[in-house]
C-alpha cells in the first residue's frame, strides 16, 4: 500500500522507484520510504526474531527509540528499519540476535 494523497499534506510526490531484496526475495520501494515502511508495504511485518522472548520483532514505535526493528542490511548488522532510508540494490535480511547494548556502549 502508498498514501498517495495526504489529508494534512495533499497530494505526495512519490520517489524514483528502486529495487530493495528483503531474504532473497527482490521487492519494489520508492526513494524517501524507509526499509520498514518498503517491507510493510509488501506484507512483511517480521523483521527478526527475540532470542531472549521467543517472538517476532518488527516496527514497535517507529522513530528510531526501541530497536525492535533492526535488521541487516549489505552484512551491516544493528541497522533500524524504521529510520534508515532504502537505497538501489538493498540487500535485508532479518536480525535473529539481540543487540547488546552494554557492547555497543562500550564501543563508542
Ligand atoms: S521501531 Fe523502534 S527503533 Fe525502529
Amino acid at each position: 500500500m502508498d498514501i498517495q494523497q495526504q489529508t494534512i499534506f495533499g497530494e505526495r510526490v512519490p520517489g524514483r522507484p528502486v529495487t530493495i531484496y528483503f531474504e532473497g526475495i527482490r521487492l519494489s520501494a520508492r526513494e524517501g520510504q524507509t526499509v520498514a515502511s518498503a517491507l510493510m508495504a509488501h506484507g512483511f511485518y517480521a523483521f527478526g526474531h527475540s532470542r531472549n522472548l521467543s517472538q517476532a520483532r518488527g516496527l514497535y514505535c517507529g522513530n528510531g527509540r526501541c530497536q525492535s526493528c533492526l535488521v541487516t542490511i549489505d552484512g551491516i548488522e544493528h541497522v533500524k528499519s524504521c529510520s534508515t532510508l532504502v537505497r538501489e540494490g538493498m540487500m535485508i535480511t532479518k536480525y535473529a540476535g539481540d543487540p547488546d547494548v552494554r557492547r555497543e556502549m562500550h564501543e563508542n
